[in-house]
């Protein structure tokens, strides 16, 4: 006899981040402490919540994602001082960073104490922490009165969701609720800095910059996210997976403005003789493209915020509309978060030369 299983429905709520409707929030945090997950937004890209003290709930998360089960998570929290009841041997450096920068886009990663779940870490004895810049997120954490473990809201591997119809498209049926808080402003993930080691490392680069960071602690390592030839045990577990990855073939063309045009339009060629359907994303002013009807060109500038606030939506909104391949401009210096996602979600790099 056939078993059919019932799909829960995901249920949306739109919620007012200047101003969070305390109903949907008591709500979100009533499940959150059930053990269920609630997607919420943040500043960065929208969370996919469960109790971080609870491993049954967190257990769910790395269920509805299809994650790794190495690859730890974030725990969201709701006051600075939070750093001292799920961290220990908290340095100094770590406590510049948080001061200057939380609530914000900046993830710190201290030593664990022993009350959060290996699950949350992955095993490791570090753990990761941040208190996000955000009214929905704050209130929801605040309220639950818990530390949130909080992956991005995406099927493992996609594009980060920066608004609430790209966590339902992964997520419906699996989750409980959204809060619809709208579009996220950053666009990209947190930078995350692990301040267990000295100096610290910058194992994410993200809105806060490294020299942002140096700054406030002085000199960092960077961790070497951005060559994939290179094999090295990976200090972030995330960062040995594909990333950001649309359905779509990825083709990121690296090198001078010129050059790259000249690659792309050769690339065109090639695959519209394929019967390829194709995207193209790029940045600079004056390159245009000669493209079919039904395929598309989003110039996102040049100016780096901006790019980041879209660009997931960009690679996301190129799957909708059907595209075989995606032909992405390198984005110029200056751009180091940008390239490090689009690296990751490219199927192929080609380094353009005149
Ligand atoms: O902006 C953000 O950080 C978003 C929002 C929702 O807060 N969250 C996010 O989480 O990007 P996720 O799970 O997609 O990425 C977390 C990254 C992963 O690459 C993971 O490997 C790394 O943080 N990470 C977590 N704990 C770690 C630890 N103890 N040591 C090293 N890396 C860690
Ligand atoms: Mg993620």
């Amino acid at each position: 006899m056939k078993h059919k299983t019932a799909i829960k429905p995901t249920r949306v709520v739109r919620i007012n981040k200047s101003k969070p409707d305390l109903d949907a929030i008591n709500e979100a945090a009533r499940l959150l402490r059930a053990g269920e997950l609630v997607a919420f937004p943040t500043e960065t890209v929208y969370g996919l919540g469960a109790n971080g003290l609870n491993a049954t709930a967190i257990g769910k998360i790395f269920r509805a994602k299809n994650r790794p089960p190495d690859n730890p998570l974030i725990l969201h929290v709701g006051y600075k001082k939070d750093i001292d009841r799920y961290g220990r041997d908290i340095s100094t450096a770590a406590k510049k960073l948080i001061r200057a920068f939380w609530p914000g886009p900046l993830t710190v990663i201290v030593m664990k104490r022993k009350k959060i779940p290996a699950i949350v870490t992955g095993g490791l004895d570090t753990v990761a922490v941040r208190m996000p810049d955000n009214k929905i997120a704050l209130s929801l954490i605040r309220k639950a009165g818990v530390p949130v473990a909080a992956p991005s809201a995406n099927v493992s591997g996609k594009p980060s969701p920066t608004k609430a119809a790209h966590v339902y498209n992964d997520m419906y049926g699996k989750i409980e609720l959204i809060l619809d808080g709208g579009k996220t402003e950053v666009g990209i993930e947190s930078t995350i800095v692990d301040c267990s080691v000295s100096p610290p490392v910058v194992l994410r680069p993200g809105k806060i910059s490294r020299r942002q960071i140096e700054r406030v602690i002085g000199i960092v390592d960077i961790y070497l996210y951005n060559n994939q030839s290179v094999h090295i045990k990976p200090k972030s577990p995330g960062t040995k997976y594909r990333h950001y990855a649309p359905d779509a073939e990825l083709v990121l063309v690296e090198g001078e403005p010129p050059a790259i045009k000249e690659t792309i339009d050769a690339l065109i060629r090639q695959y519209q003789v394929q019967k390829k359907r194709i995207g193209i994303l790029g940045f600079f002013p004056g390159h245009d493209y000669t493209i079919r009807k039904n395929e598309s060109h989003v110039n996102l500038g040049l100016h780096a915020h901006t790019v980041s606030r879209h660009l997931f939506a960009a690679l996301r909104s190129f799957d909708e509309q059907g595209v075989d391949m995606i032909l992405v401009e390198g984005f110029p210096s200056g751009g180091h978060a940008i390239m490090n996602r689009l690296r990751k979600a490219a199927s192929e790099i080609i380094i353009a030369h005149s």
